[in-house]
């Protein structure tokens, strides 16, 4: 199984990427933990050039090659040799995270988008991704409670963030078989037993 996590920056899916891995385990399943834009060395030499503050502003074509060239690299090297060994694989983030930031966001035209990534990725899909949904004033009031130094993307205006939450609600409704959203202003409990029960009932549909 491929489980992805999507979100607007500060909707917290790192409690439940956790919380999946050890529920999967508890199973007997094998469970590889991987990220984008990274999960590989070179993928997160490409993270580092992606989220770094830099003084020369980063082209939309250069920033969206740049997180596909990662992605391929995460694919080719981790994700399908993982498959393939029989793991299931959790990613936080992959393919909607560059519909809705490079395309929604960045108006990259989403045909092209979506050939180009297919491309870059083996044309591998998700069998299912979690979307978890928060609205970007409250996204950016938690980033700001965490403290710490907001990377290139989180520094991106509220206009911008805006047209991302968007993209993602449009990935959500364009696939709800197999993107499952959450309000990510929920409790996390709440969240938890949403993901965790629809994570029980595949794997009954699995044994029969
Ligand atoms: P993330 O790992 O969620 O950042 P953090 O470590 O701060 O939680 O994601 C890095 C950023 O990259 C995030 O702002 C979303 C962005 N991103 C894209 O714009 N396009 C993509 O294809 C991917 C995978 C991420």
């Amino acid at each position: 199984m491929f489980i992805t996590f999507e979100g607007p920056d500060g909707a917290g899916k790192s409690t439940h990427i956790r919380a999946v891995k050890e529920f999967l385990e508890e199973r007997g399943r094998k469970v590889v933990l991987t990220r984008e834009p990274g999960g590989t060395t070179l993928a997160e030499q490409i993270r580092e050039l992606l989220l770094v503050k830099s003084a020369e502003a980063m082209d939309d074509k250069t920033e969206l090659l740049l997180y596909l060239a990662a992605r391929a690299q995460h694919v080719s090297q981790k994700i399908l040799p993982a498959i393939e060994a029989g793991c299931d694989v959790i990613c936080d983030r992959f393919s909607d995270s560059s519909v809705a930031y490079q395309g929604y966001g960045r108006g990259i035209n989403l045909g092209l988008l979506k050939q180009m990534n297919d491309w870059a990725c083996q044309g591998l899909v998700p069998d299912y991704t979690f979307v978890m949904l928060l609205k970007p004033a409250d996204a950016l009031a938690r980033l700001k409670k965490d403290g710490r130094e907001l990377d290139r993307m989180e520094l991106e205006d509220i206009a911008f963030k805006e047209r991302v939450y968007n993209g993602f609600l449009a990935c959500a409704e364009a696939r709800p078989g197999r993107v499952v959203t959450l309000d990510a202003s929920d409790a996390i409990e709440t969240n938890r037993a949403k993901i965790l029960e629809f994570l029980e009932g595949w794997l009954e549909t699995e044994k029969r």
